[in-house]
Formats: C-alpha cells, structure tokens, sequence
C-alpha cells in the first residue's frame, strides 16, 4: 500500500485530502466524521472582520450610548448576562472543542480584507491551540483610485502584521485575480506565508429579471474548475518554497492526482462533501490510494510535482504555446453545422 503522508505547513499529514472552510467545522459530528472518513487535517469555517466589527459595535452601543442625555440613568452601567459569549470566544471555545476532540491538525481561518484590530485574533487563536492559520483576503477591489500594487499591498500589510503577532504557519488564501501571479506569490512568501491556497472561489451574484433584483447566489463547484488551479499550482511549483494547497473543483480521486502531479501539497474538499457528506472523502481516500498502488507508486511524495512546470520554457503547455494549437483544434458538435 503507498504511502500517502504528506507534509503541509511544516505539518506532517497522514493523507493530502483535506476539507476546506465550510460548516461541516462548525458542529463537533460533522468534524469527527471528516476525521473518521479519513481527513488529514481540518480548516475551520472562518473567523470574519466584518462579524468582529459588528459584535465590537453593538457592545460600544450598549455600554456606553444607553445612558446619554437622560438625567439619573447617567449613573446606570447595563451588565452583560454571565452567560453571554461573544462572537470571537464561540470561535475560540469551538476551536478549543476540535482541538481535544480530533486528531487531525486544525487549522483556523480569519478573514477579512483591512488590516485593523481584527487581526489581533490570531493570537488567541494560536493560544487556544490552531496548528495553522489561514488568512482569507477575500477581497473585491472596485475602487479605482487603487491601483494593483496597492491591492497586494493590502494582502501583504495584513499578512506582516499577523506574522508579528503569531508563530505557528500562516496559509494565504488567494484571489486568482491578480495580474502577476507568480510576482504575488513570491512576495507573500517573502512577508511571511508558510503556504498558498489557490483560489478563492468568488461567488458571483445574479439578477433576477421578475424582480430587477441583485440575488446572492452559491452555487457549487465542478471538477472543471480545477484546472485553471492546477496549471497556477504546475507553474508555481518550482518557483517558491512554501507549501501549496488547491482549493475549489476538486471532486474525486482524479481531480486530487492531478493536483498533486502538478504539485499540490495538499487538495482542499468542500462542495463534493457539501452535497454526498463527509463519507464521500473516504471514497476518494480509497480510490486515491488504488490509483498510486495499481501504477506501483510508492508514496505521494514519489508522484507530488512530477508533472510541474519545472523548469519553464516557452513551450511548456502550462504556458501560452498550447494555445494556437488548443483552438485550432476544436471542431463543431456532431449534427451542429457552421
Ligand atoms: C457553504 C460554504 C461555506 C464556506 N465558508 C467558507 C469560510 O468560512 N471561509 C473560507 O475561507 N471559505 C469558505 N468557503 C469556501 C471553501 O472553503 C472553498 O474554498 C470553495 O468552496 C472552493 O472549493 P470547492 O470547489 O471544493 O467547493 C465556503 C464554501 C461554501 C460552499
């Protein structure tokens, strides 16, 4: 039997497939059986500035805006209820819970796109005992007076001041939207990431013709969608030193492969659990492992990169050499005439 033991983030994993952010985190069934099923690590659902903010907001209001302007009730300091736990401690209380209950490494996730008091959680999410941050800047930038440096410089202020405050690995989870990625990558790995995560998968709002309404919209993945990941993982394979994870299309055994040949460290699942339950990664754990022992593989490390992008040329399919070729040979749909 191949050894499928990979390292992430300097941690040693049993196996590369692990569930990305989603809600199976949030309740302690859900994330037993994502260990049981076979996970090799976990990422929390995340942590988010905008919910932090809100929370921080309300209690400012409560404490100190009830008393103003109404005479005697100046001197009434409203108590918070005994039992009241806030946003971050459900988090921490949460992240505390998976840590003793689990395994597996956990890996916590903040989000958020300013680098404000916010990020100060990372340290209490280092104390209650995450293995590994993921920082998710999921970020539009719709403003044009900033221009692309500026938007990285976003990503990389964020990033320097969570390196200060903790020392366990920090993983970035990117935008594929940027115009230099390889550029981008290396700069963060300069600032600090132990590890990429490509890419966020940005949720693309709808119209509704009835009502001429913007309708929020998620809708989940395809295996499709891991390609373009995994030519951004082939080329930057050889190009930086810190771990690499996709996120986003991976279904099966055969999406998982052809991450890893391209060089994926590790293989994040969400929508494939989402829709068949966390027994579905079992399924591709056990499909994984005939794939390397029918071709006798002998560990993921032996396969991890072979298929990379090592030592780029021009004519490297990952780059833009294949696609003349790619186009030139697409032909009409059977019955379709042109
Ligand atoms: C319902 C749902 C909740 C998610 N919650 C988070 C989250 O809290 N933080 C985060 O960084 N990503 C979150 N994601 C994104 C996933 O972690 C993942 O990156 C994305 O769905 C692409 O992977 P997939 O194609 O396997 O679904 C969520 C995705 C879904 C569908």
């Amino acid at each position: 039997m191949a050894d499928l033991s990979t390292e992430y983030l300097g941690l040693k994993l049993k196996n590369p497939l692990v569930p990305s952010s989603s809600p199976l985190s949030k309740h302690l069934d859900s994330a037993r059986r994502l260990e049981d099923a076979g996970a090799g690590a976990l990422v929390m659902h995340s942590l988010f500035e905008e919910k932090i903010e809100e929370e921080d907001a309300n209690l400012d209001r409560f404490f100190h805006q009830q008393s103003l302007g109404h005479g005697e009730a100046d001197s009434f300091h409203p108590t918070i209820p005994d039992n009241y736990r806030s946003y971050e401690e459900i988090y921490l209380e949460h992240l505390a819970l998976l840590k003793s209950s689990l395994e597996i490494p956990v890996i916590a996730s903040l989000n958020g796109t300013t680098p404000g008091g916010w990020v100060n959680y990372a340290t209490a999410l280092e104390e209650a005992g995450a293995d590994a941050l993921e920082l998710n800047v999921y970020y539009i930038p719709a403003s044009c007076h900033e221009d692309g440096r500026q938007v990285e410089d976003r990503y990389v202020e964020i990033l320097e001041s969570l390196r200060q405050k903790i020392s366990i690995p920090i993983t970035m989870k990117l935008s594929s939207q940027f115009s230099s990625v390889v550029n981008v990558a290396q700069r963060f790995e300069q600032a600090g990431a132990n590890g990429l995560v490509l890419f966020n998968r940005f949720y693309q709002p709808d119209i509704d013709l009835e009502t001429l309404e913007v309708v929020p919209k998620l809708e989940l993945s395809t295996s499709e969608e891991s390609l373009m990941r995994i030519r951004w993982i082939a080329i930057l394979h050889s190009r930086i030193d810190c771990s690499l994870a996709i996120t986003g299309g991976v279904h099966n055994a055969t999406d998982v492969l052809k991450a890893l040949l391209a060089g994926a460290d590790v293989t994040h699942l969400c929508s494939v659990l989402l829709r068949h339950g966390p027994g579905q990664l079992a399924m591709i754990l056990r499909a994984l492992g005939e794939w390397l022992d029918e071709r006798e593989y002998e560990s993921v490390r032996q396969l991890k990169g072979s298929i990379s992008q090592n030592n780029a040329t021009d004519s490297s399919p990952f780059l833009r050499s294949n696609y003349v070729r790619v186009l030139e040979s697409f032909q009409p749909p059977p019955g379709v005439q042109w």
